[in-house]
């Protein structure tokens, strides 16, 4: 985590915000993790927008958003003690918790499953919107505000980009007018989010008879989790995938993503220059005589933290460089690094044998 999350929210922004969550609209926030694409949770026609404006596949259910101190007992009809104690830990914060959902959460929010994600983000935009919406006792649905399939936007500007919105039609700049052109009424600026890679999820809607599940490694790892509750979350069974949505196509830029070792990299990548293609690199320890062979580069922090923090604004600001291909230095493997390697396991994903493709042509 490297840049204090900018901004005092703005609380005419914010009260212009919650309106328009209020009245069904779609509202874009910065969080901790990435940047969210919020609707009201209850009002389903709001739900459906969010789909429809990121082109989601209604099977992928939505993380509800609520405010510190939220009744989950609103939300779920069983929280165990064991999910009491994580919330008490680690909200707000980077994490999120599958459990039993309740009526009060709409079919087109869990996807039709029995369970709802619920999280308490520590972004102070994020949590001063929670705390306007609704009086602080709504819950906002909200995926992270990228089109299905593309890399999760970590600054306002990203998400501008997704959805074809010019600065000045933002609402963030121009005093909270709603932008006609897009379902999307607001982006509500934070700066660049400290975590930047997607929260944590455990799932502790089965915990009797399946323990906590990890549906998804990010910042808070197992190892923290299980030093609360004392059971280390589980792998998810691969036999018997739960969630459709647990595994999200891919988070990938256009430009075709590879991963290769520093040592692939020192054989790759001069004969891929020799080929002329443009290879845009992303490393944390990139040797300097390799760089003389790229087109474009990125070096990010060799820590988990600096390097979730910079991973996605590189993939996209890589993504611009008019390269034929991303390669990316293989980060380290240690259970640290979960929560990249599984990132870049997704957005490499598609591009198998990429690079002998390239040399051969
Ligand atoms: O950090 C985050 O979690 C960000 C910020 C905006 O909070 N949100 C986010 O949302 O990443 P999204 O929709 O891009 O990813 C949510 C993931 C999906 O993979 C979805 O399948 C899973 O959470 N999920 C949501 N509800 C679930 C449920 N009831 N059971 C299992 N998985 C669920
Ligand atoms: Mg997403």
């Amino acid at each position: 985590m490297k840049q204090p999350a900018a901004t005092v929210a703005d609380p005419a922004l914010i009260a212009a915000a919650a309106a328009i969550l209020e009245e069904g609209g779609l509202v874009a926030f910065p969080t901790e993790t990435v940047y969210g694409l919020g609707a009201d949770a209850e009002n389903p026609a709001a739900v459906a927008r969010i789909y429809d404006a990121k082109g989601r596949p209604h099977d992928h259910p939505v993380i509800v958003h609520v405010a510190p101190g939220a009744d989950l007992d609103y939300w779920t009809t069983e929280v165990p003690e064991a999910a009491r104690k994580l919330a008490q830990a680690f909200w707000p914060g980077p994490l999120t918790l599958i459990l039993k959902r309740h009526p009060n959460i709409p079919d087109a929010v869990s996807a039709g499953q029995d369970s709802v994600g619920v999280r308490c983000p520590s972004h102070p935009v994020a949590i001063a919107l929670l705390q306007a919406f609704k009086g602080g006792k709504g819950g906002v649905a909200a995926p992270s505000a990228n089109k299905f399939g593309n890399v999760s936007p970590t600054t306002a500007q990203h998400v501008r980009d997704e959805f074809g919105m010019d600065a000045h039609d933002d609402g963030a700049l121009n005093g909270g007018e709603a932008c006609s052109a897009s379902a999307l009424a607001m982006v509500l600026e934070g700066g660049s989010s400290e975590v930047g890679i997607e929260s944590t999820i455990v799932d502790m809607s089965r915990l009797a008879t399946h323990g906590p599940v990890l549906l998804r490694p990010g910042h808070i790892s197992a190892q923290q989790i299980a030093d609360v509750i004392g059971m280390l979350p589980a792998a998810p069974d691969q036999a018997a995938p739960r969630a459709s949505g647990t595994l999200e196509s891919h988070y990938a830029p256009r430009t075709p993503v590879a991963m290769a070792t520093a040592a692939a990299l020192a054989d790759t990548l001069p004969q891929l220059h020799a080929k002329g293609v443009k290879v845009a690199l992303i490393g944390h320890a990139l040797p300097a005589a390799l760089t003389a062979h790229a087109h474009a580069q990125r070096v990010l922090l060799a820590d988990p933290a600096g390097y979730a923090y910079g991973l996605y604004a590189a993939l996209r600001d890589m993504d611009q460089t008019g390269s034929g291909l991303i390669l990316v230095e293989t980060p380290p493997q240690g259970a640290d690094w979960l929560g990249v390697n599984d990132r870049l396991r997704r957005s490499v994903f598609g591009s198998a044998g990429i690079i002998a493709s390239l040399l051969q042509h």
